[in-house]
């Protein structure tokens, strides 16, 4: 098991995906409140950004901008076509307000 500090929370705007690079992982966070979400950067669809979409707050999914998948950010799981697959969703903790990401 692998982990990196990706930074201090107070480095995520809550209600946005930001995109994040970890040695060769492609990663979206997303922080609500104080709650943080990793999951792949890639959506199980065509392979666009996740990080380019919106992130719907109350209901915790992100949406993918291409083509409108939304995706659970508690599981990765996806909430409407057109994608089929899950993405990968990685542990993240906060450890003296900095974000790190397990996998
Ligand atoms: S690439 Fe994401 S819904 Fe098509």
């Amino acid at each position: 098991m692998k982990s990196a500090d990706i930074g201090e929370l107070a480095d995520f705007v809550s209600g946005a995906a930001r995109a994040v690079r970890v040695e060769d992982r492609e990663l979206v966070v997303v922080r609500i409140d104080d709650d943080l979400y990793v999951l792949d950067d890639r959506c199980s669809h065509e392979a666009f950004w996740l990080s380019d979409g919106d992130v719907d707050v109350e209901n915790r999914e992100i949406e993918c901008a291409r083509h409108g998948a939304m995706f659970s950010l508690e599981s990765g799981e996806p909430l409407c076509l057109p994608a089929t697959s899950p993405v990968a969703r990685y542990d993240v903790a906060l450890r003296d307000g900095r974000v790190e990401v397990t996998w």
